[in-house]
């Protein structure tokens, strides 16, 4: 689905548990894939409305939730129910024949912005999922807050949806939802999925409220992480935590009466649109426009949004360390780093801005001659042919992310490679090392071994980049974000299925 697609639709109140109750127009269930409509619900939203009054518009959002889920129910169909990045609510439709989406975008308060989202989730849950303890800031009022936002969505989704519809909650900003849609009503089929890192047990206690997130998320018939090892952490959290029976065989928790399922489902990407736009004349031709601009023949990329946890300041040194020990490379090589612009109120994001141009003006300070320009920082976000353009044009990808849910700009890369070439050195803390093995793996702390793996990179026989690029693509285009949509959809109603049998047989009792 293009985002373009998407209509300007009627202005709602979604305004708290209240406005919820405002929004009528209950959905026709049964129009989904399964027979059962699918309802998502995530923070971001494919979209935000910007501005206010007559200029206001909407512009496209970055970031692995958004990109998924603008691809899945593009195809099947559904609602989908998101923040509207602002206080405006909104009702969008996609009038296609191909699937009858409705985006339902909620209002919220710049009070609960800053204590819902820049607060809770970006100062205490992100840096706390992905192992960054010093920098979590816990605040009562934000977590306040984040109680009441996720009840807001609750509320609304309770008033959007019915009993037979399959409703698939996003990721840690929404984490009380669950439960508290199953306190609304009993009855309904409810997924979620983590789409970051779950920590180790000892890590995960120092977030004050956990049990309550915990509770939170249990509210859930199935559980989703995008490896083992995050499932691994969550069932070992419930068992320390919560004092709960979990049977890691089964991968099952049980809540009172009820069981809920705990799995592994690595995210995939839609290899077939990746592989077909990069195949296109029109991605060809811009990939060379690039190799121009750029005016050396080999090509480092990167791309991450602008995110302490991607590790850019680190695979800047590495580049400066690779640049000053191999001078045959001077001339003959150029990095890009797109850094996408994320999160920008929050402290610590714009000190990593800071970082990363005062690394991109050192670098390009000590080693640019007349003829070079060996780093390029586009700090933009790029859509999706031209970001397929980019992959393209380099030789090798370059991404160490400190610890990333999967990195999906690392399958995305390996799809876009129609032609068999291209290396990619991935951090062994993506999620995505764990399916792609055949990657350059490195350890993103180790400046010193990515500058050696940058090097090993760019001398890698033809013969075996191609091989290795073989090896990954089958496996991207094995392992798709379709087949994981409908593997997550068919467990959730299966779990769901279970759960309604176990509650009927303990009533029966
Ligand atoms: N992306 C994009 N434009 C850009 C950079 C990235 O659309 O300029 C997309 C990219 O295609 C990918 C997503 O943003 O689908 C990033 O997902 P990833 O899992 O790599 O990281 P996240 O941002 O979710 O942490
Ligand atoms: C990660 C999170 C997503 C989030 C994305 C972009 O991928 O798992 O839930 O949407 O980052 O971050 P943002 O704060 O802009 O939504």
């Amino acid at each position: 689905m293009n985002i373009n697609d998407l209509t300007k639709g009627t202005a709602v109140s979604t305004a708290g548990p209240q406005g919820a109750k405002q929004v009528s127009a209950r959905p026709k269930p049964g129009s989904g894939r399964t027979g059962r409509r699918l309802v998502v619900i995530s923070n971001r939203a494919p979209i935000e409305v910007v501005g206010e009054g007559s200029s206001q518009t909407t512009r496209r959002t970055v970031g692995g939730v958004a990109a998924t889920f603008v691809r899945l129910l593009g195809n099947s169909g559904g609602l989908w129910i998101a923040w509207s990045g602002g206080q405006t609510a909104q009702r969008l439709t996609m009038p296609s024949h191909k699937a009858n989406l409705t985006v339902l975008l909620l209002g919220l308060t710049d009070r609960e912005v800053t204590h819902y989202y820049h607060g809770l989730c970006n100062r205490a849950l992100w840096p706390l999922m992905h192992l960054n303890p010093q920098r979590c800031h816990f605040d009562g009022i934000d977590w306040t807050h984040y109680q009441r936002v996720n009840s807001s969505f609750a509320h609304l989704a309770a008033a959007e949806t019915v009993t037979q519809d399959t409703v698939w909650v996003q990721d840690y900003h929404l984490a009380l939802v669950p439960s508290m849609l199953r306190e609304l009503r009993a009855g309904s089929t409810i997924g979620l999925f983590w789409h970051v890192p779950f920590p180790p047990e000892p890590v995960f206690r120092i977030f004050p409220w956990r049990t309550e997130l915990l509770r939170g998320m249990l509210g859930a018939d199935l559980i989703g992480f995008h490896t083992r090892s995050y499932t691994e952490e969550f069932l070992t959290a419930c068992e320390r935590l919560l004092r709960l029976e979990v049977d890691r065989q089964a991968g099952v928790v049980m809540v009172n009466e009820r069981q809920v399922a705990v799995r592994a489902f690595p995210l995939g990407v839609a290899a077939r649109d990746f592989a077909d736009l990069a195949a296109s004349e029109r991605v060809r031709q811009r990939a060379l426009e690039i190799q121009q601009a750029v005016g050396t023949p080999r090509i480092i990329l990167g791309v991450d949004r602008l995110d302490y946890t991607k590790g850019i300041p680190e695979r800047l040194l590495a580049f400066e360390q690779f640049l000053e020990r191999n001078s045959e490379y001077h001339g003959r090589v150029a990095m890009i780093q797109i850094a996408v612009p994320s999160r920008e109120r929050v402290p610590a994001y714009e000190q990593l801005r800071c970082r990363v141009e005062e690394l991109v003006g050192r670098i390009l300070g000590s080693f640019s001659t007349d003829g070079w320009v060996p780093l390029r920082y586009l700090h933009t976000r790029l859509d999706q042919e031209h970001l397929i353009a980019y992959y393209r044009a380099a030789e090798v990808a370059l991404l160490t992310p400190l610890r990333d849910g999967m990195n999906l700009v690392a399958k995305e890369y390996v799809a876009s490679r129609v032609d068999d070439d291209g290396v990619l050195v991935l951090s062994e803390f993506a999620g995505a090392a764990e399916e792609l093995t055949e990657a350059l793996l490195v350890n993103p702390y180790d400046i010193e071994a990515i500058a050696l793996r940058l090097k090993q990179a760019l001398e890698m026989p033809a013969g075996l980049r191609a091989e290795t690029m073989r090896a990954m693509r089958a496996k991207v285009n094995q392992s798709t974000l379709d087949r994981w949509g409908e593997a997550f959809v068919a467990a959730l109603n299966e779990s769901a299925c279970r759960a309604d049998r176990a509650f009927a047989d303990a009533a029966g009792r």
